[in-house]
């Protein structure tokens, strides 16, 4: 089997409202490996994009460790987590997060100057993206003129531009028609199968449900389940070229 490449040891985090302070992980261990599209299930209100959060360095646990990619994450200094995103991982939030003022095509090809990719190298590799999702058409259109689906799809596309060995994406098909939610799915689990990048979403479509090769089940805080897909749809080739920008010193 493959080393795991993502080990979450443990982890708990409160949150702490006025008088009142909720614990919303209550220790949550999980190896996940590479070359796989894992998948967090629960209800809402369970814990899921927090845990996301934790494990991709974005949110400090309060106890337990995230080991990523061989790093003790949450033992590094500020600075060097921040450089660990920038050079390793991709997010695609629950809520988009575009700039309101950059086109579609910027929002994705400015990230990609912090892994050494700039100009039109950055723009081609941009460009890339969004036709991976279906957005070659939408480029030069800012948040306001995209739809709801189509801003989530700029957010998947900015996501997988650098090619990120470790890819989050917290609810990636809500807004997403039948057809597109499909395509973006099989789009993540290719970037596992062909990339050999670790993937882990979390999401209650079926249509990701459908493409990941194991499902994992939150409630209240707590691992409820952890079973492997035995009717995973295997992943298509993509129309893309494989992402892996040269990371400059
Ligand atoms: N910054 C915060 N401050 C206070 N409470 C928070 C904060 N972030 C999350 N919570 C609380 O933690 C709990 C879990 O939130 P989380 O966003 O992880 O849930 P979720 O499983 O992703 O839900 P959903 O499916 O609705 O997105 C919720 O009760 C939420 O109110
Ligand atoms: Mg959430």
């Amino acid at each position: 089997m493959t080393a795991a490449s993502l080990i979450v040891d443990g982890v708990t985090r409160s949150f702490t409202t006025g008088r009142v302070t909720a614990r919303v992980l209550g220790g949550v261990s999980l190896a996940i490996a590479p070359g796989e599209m894992t998948l967090i299930v629960g209800p809402s209100g369970s814990g899921k994009s927090t845990l996301l959060a934790v494990a991709s360095g974005l949110l400090r646990p309060d106890g337990g460790s995230v080991r990523a990619l061989d790093a003790d994450l949450w033992s590094l200094p500020a600075e060097a987590i921040d450089r660990f995103r920038l050079e390793h991982c991709g997010f695609v939030f629950q809520g988009f997060n575009l700039f309101p003022a950059l086109t579609a095509v910027d929002q994705v090809a400015l990230p990609l100057q912090y892994t050494g990719l700039v100009g039109a190298a950055a723009y081609a590799r941009a460009m890339e993206a969004l036709v991976a999702v279906g957005l070659a058409d939408k480029a030069h259109l800012h948040p306001l003129a995209l739809s709801g689906g189509e801003k989530q799809r700029v957010a998947v596309a900015r996501a997988i531009a650098k090619g990120p060995q470790l890819l989050f994406a917290d609810e990636p098909t809500s807004a997403l028609d039948k057809e597109n939610g499909a395509k973006v799915a099989r789009l993540l689990h290719t970037i596992a199968r062909r990339d050999g990048a670790t993937v882990l979403c979390v999401s209650h479509d079926p249509r990701l449900i459908d493409h990941a090769d194991r499902v994992v089940r939150i409630e209240d805080g707590v691992l409820t389940a952890d079973e492997r897909n035995p009717s995973v749809i295997p992943a298509p080739p993509l129309a893309m070229a494989p992402p892996r920008p040269e990371i400059s010193p």
